[in-house]
């Protein structure tokens, strides 16, 4: 099993890029999969989980090409050209890439088997099968969970679906099942969720009609195969801006990120404790916004977290606990539910890792109270239970700790952010991998 071993440090400086947007690249391929002619994607994330996506359209007949490290290109197989696979198709720790598949797989022709590793396949699938079911789709799932079986050769009817939960995946396997169904269909949010999905299909030659927190599309004719310039992930940048920001000396300038609005909820939190960041628009990437985005050490402050950022910064919010752990005083989350269905429950992983390294923690079912300490972390083990995102967290909370922090169960963070230690180092954390030969991961 892997993990990492993080020893205090005071100064966290320089200036970078960060692998591109993990959302992006998955959906990249997959309309690229089904689009006509060719499309050019630069910027690819080169992570586990869109290489589970690249890997599954592969299996389905799709020509891809890694022409570079970050460079996919992939000859469309036009939206009825995928084949059946030959055998079950393995998404890893990926929900987006699992739920997404599972809209775009309801309008083909066979039958296909989605499995994932141990986290994913205790993570909820009902909540795309049914709406899915709705439009005439044929979905088991195994106790509401992976694997999902999707039967092909059905035809697809629009729906009009008011989401329950705020959930970009839902939305987008409702809108690729939905380029395959007669007549239209309506997606209705009751909150705003990232919208990579949409600006997308556009960039394709879909049109997308989005009005009063809903999304709708006719059926396809056809995508049209582009260029997509992916740009870097503002979850992947958020660690090494919280470790600016933690930092008693130095800057981080991270170049090129996503400022997609949907997406930025982190940075308004961020503000809100405190941090003293600068961003600029630098343009575009495609459809999508980017700029460049400065943080400076700063005294963060507990704050309450206003519950409509949540799906803005919805995979941000370890770094949102780590950011209250080492903040002056209280910070309450609330509104925060979905947490706890993420690679790991998110909730409970990161209560427990925190108390393990001194800091007062008050669960709740959709939050929690976390009383900040501003003197640090005290040294410890903690458990990232395999997820990431927890693992990136804790390990730039660490270079505020009065000795060394060890975090179990890191492989997985090659799943979102490959080259994170190298990166995180070369900043100034002080930061060291072991692999444990002979055990997991
Ligand atoms: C994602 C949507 C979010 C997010 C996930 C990526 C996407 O999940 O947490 O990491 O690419 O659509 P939910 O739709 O479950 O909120």
């Amino acid at each position: 099993m892997k993990s990492f071993t993080v020893a205090p440090a005071a100064s966290i400086r320089g200036r970078l890029r960060v692998p591109g947007d993990k959302s992006i690249s998955h959906r990249a391929i997959m309309l690229g999969a089904i689009a006509e002619g060719r499309t050019e994607v630069s910027g690819f994330l080169p992570g586990e989980d869109c290489l589970a996506t690249l890997a599954a359209v592969a299996a389905m007949g799709v020509a891809v090409q890694r022409t570079g490290e970050t460079q996919v290109t992939i000859a469309g197989a036009g939206l009825r050209g995928l084949r059946a696979p030959e055998r079950a198709l393995d998404m890893g720790n990926s929900g987006t890439a699992m739920r997404l598949l599972t809209g775009l797989l309801a309008g083909q022709a066979f039958d296909v088997t989605l499995i994932g590793d141990e986290s994913l396949s205790r993570r909820p699938m009902e909540r795309v099968a049914g709406p899915l079911r709705r439009m005439g789709a044929a979905i088991d799932t195994t106790d509401g969970r992976p694997p999902v079986r999707v039967h092909g050769g059905r035809p697809l009817r629009g729906l009009h679906y008011e989401m329950p939960v705020a959930s970009a995946q839902v939305k987008s396997a409702i809108l690729l099942a939905g380029l395959y169904a007669s007549g239209e269909t309506t997606v209705l949010e009751p909150a705003v969720t990232r919208d990579h999905t949409e600006r997308m299909l556009e960039g394709f030659g879909q049109p997308v009609r989005r009005h009063d927190g809903a999304v709708s599309l006719a059926p396809a004719g056809r995508l049209a195969g582009c260029a997509i310039d992916v740009p870097g992930d503002i979850s992947s940048a958020t660690f090494l801006l919280l470790a600016g920001a933690l930092a008693r000396r130095g800057e981080v300038i991270v170049e090129h990120v996503g400022l997609n609005p949907t997406r930025t909820g982190i940075l308004e939190i961020l503000r809100l404790m405190g941090a003293e960041l600068i961003v600029e628009p630098t343009g575009h990437a495609g459809r999508e916004p980017v700029g460049r985005i400065t943080v400076r050490p700063s005294v963060l402050r507990g704050a309450v977290i206003p519950p409509h950022l949540v799906p803005l910064a919805i995979d941000e919010f370890p770094a949102v606990f780590v950011a209250a752990a080492l903040a002056q005083g209280e910070t309450r989350i609330s509104g925060a539910e979905e947490l706890r269905h993420k690679e790991s429950d998110r909730i409970g992983a990161m209560a427990a890792a925190l108390r393990a390294l001194g800091v007062e923690v008050e669960e709740q079912p959709d939050g929690a109270r976390i009383v900040g300490r501003e003197d640090g972390f005290e040294a410890g083990t903690v458990d990232s239970h395999g997820d990431h995102r927890v693992a990136m967290s804790i390990a730039v909370g660490a270079l505020r700790a009065r000795g060394p922090v060890r975090i179990l169960d890191t492989a997985n963070v090659a799943t979102s952010f490959p080259g994170f230690v190298a990166v995180a180092s070369g900043l100034g954390l002080g930061i060291r991998e072991d692999a444990d030969a002979g055990r997991r991961g």
